[in-house]
């Protein structure tokens, strides 16, 4: 009897190709209700989910005891209970490395649509309210020569930072540890996160959701920013107040704000929503097809790999 291998929500065909020798269901497109997939795990030795699911003990304990791997297809893994799993003996594998580039690429594009006002002038041009070219009309701020904030120096923070140097950017960055090859390569000068705060011009966010970065970002952290200043998060909701950011972005504390993602998702604060400095994208950090491949691919490799007997490529906790 091939091993079953539940596949959490539909995924790009590239990654359904290693997974073929298994007794394999795939649920829809649309995020499982959370009966359906505790029903659907019932049995499984794999699984291949999505930041959309929470996979928590009562998940581990619907799958049974012969649950032996959950491959998160995502960076991400704040929505695997690690230690549940770690008791169970089941291993937990994310997918770094392959979407960095394309995470970097939606974080520069909502820093360059919040700087130069891209969604607002947009929105009226669709609108049919755009009257005439003015010399005061949509003026932002320039992105070029000014100085790159990065809070959380890892693999898309560097990313990143890289594409702030090909834009004449200074690079500052906070991080848990010293980066001594980003400081030689990049020229980042290191600094508190209360001094980068104050110092930046753009502040992006690249940190995992942990406990000690729930709401890292909240209403003092933006009162030290600069008024002209831009905060851009590509990383998880939580890790910024979103109510705060709104008082922030509603009074003028801050110029603008670039998300990708929220604390509820897919719930958006009201007031967010309504700030024209807002620029809002539905969570597509990674989401570019040759990514999207990468990681699904990556993730069907890490099950095939453990079930076979071998070393998942990317565990999260071994
Ligand atoms: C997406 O959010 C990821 O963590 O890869």
């Amino acid at each position: 009897m091939p091993d079953k291998v539940l596949v959490t929500r539909e995924i790009p065909e590239a990654g359904l190709q290693p997974l073929q020798g298994y007794d394999l269901t795939v649920l829809s497109e649309a995020p499982p209700e959370r009966d359906e997939l505790l029903e659907a795990a019932r049995g499984a030795s794999g699984v291949l989910s999505n930041v959309t699911e929470k996979i928590d003990a009562e998940f581990m304990d619907a799958a049974g005891s012969g649950l032996k791997i959950v491959a998160n297809m995502a960076v991400g893994y704040d929505n695997v209970d690690v230690e549940a799993a770690k008791e169970r003996g089941i291993v937990v594998t994310n997918t770094p490395g392959v979407l960095d580039e394309t995470t970097a690429d939606t974080a520069f594009m909502l820093l360059l649509a919040a700087a130069r006002r891209l969604g607002e002038s947009e929105r009226t041009l669709r609108a049919g309210e755009w009257e005439w070219w003015g010399p005061k009309l949509f003026v932002g701020v320039d992105v070029w020569g000014k100085r790159l904030g990065i809070v959380g120096m890892g693999r898309i923070g560097q990313a990143v930072a890289r594409r702030g140097k090909g834009f004449g950017m200074e690079i500052l960055y906070h991080n848990r540890s010293r980066k001594e090859d980003a400081e030689r390569e990049l020229d980042a000068r290191y600094m508190g996160l209360e001094e980068l705060l104050q110092t930046a011009d753009f502040v992006s966010i690249h940190t995992p959701l942990t406990d000690e970065t729930q709401h890292l970002i909240g209403a003092d952290e933006l009162g030290k920013m600069k008024p002209t200043a831009v905060l851009v998060n590509t990383s998880r909701g939580p890790v910024v107040d979103e109510a705060a950011l709104a008082d922030a972005l509603v009074n003028g504390r801050i110029f603008a704000a670039g998300l990708d993602v929220y604390e509820e998702e897919p719930k958006v604060h009201p007031k967010l929503l309504e700030r024209e400095n807002a620029v809002l994208a539905p969570h597509i950090g990674s989401g570019s097809q040759e990514t999207r491949d990468r990681m699904a691919v990556l993730a069907a490799e890490n099950i095939v790999a453990l079930l076979s007997g071998k070393e998942p490529k990317t565990p999260v906790n071994q």
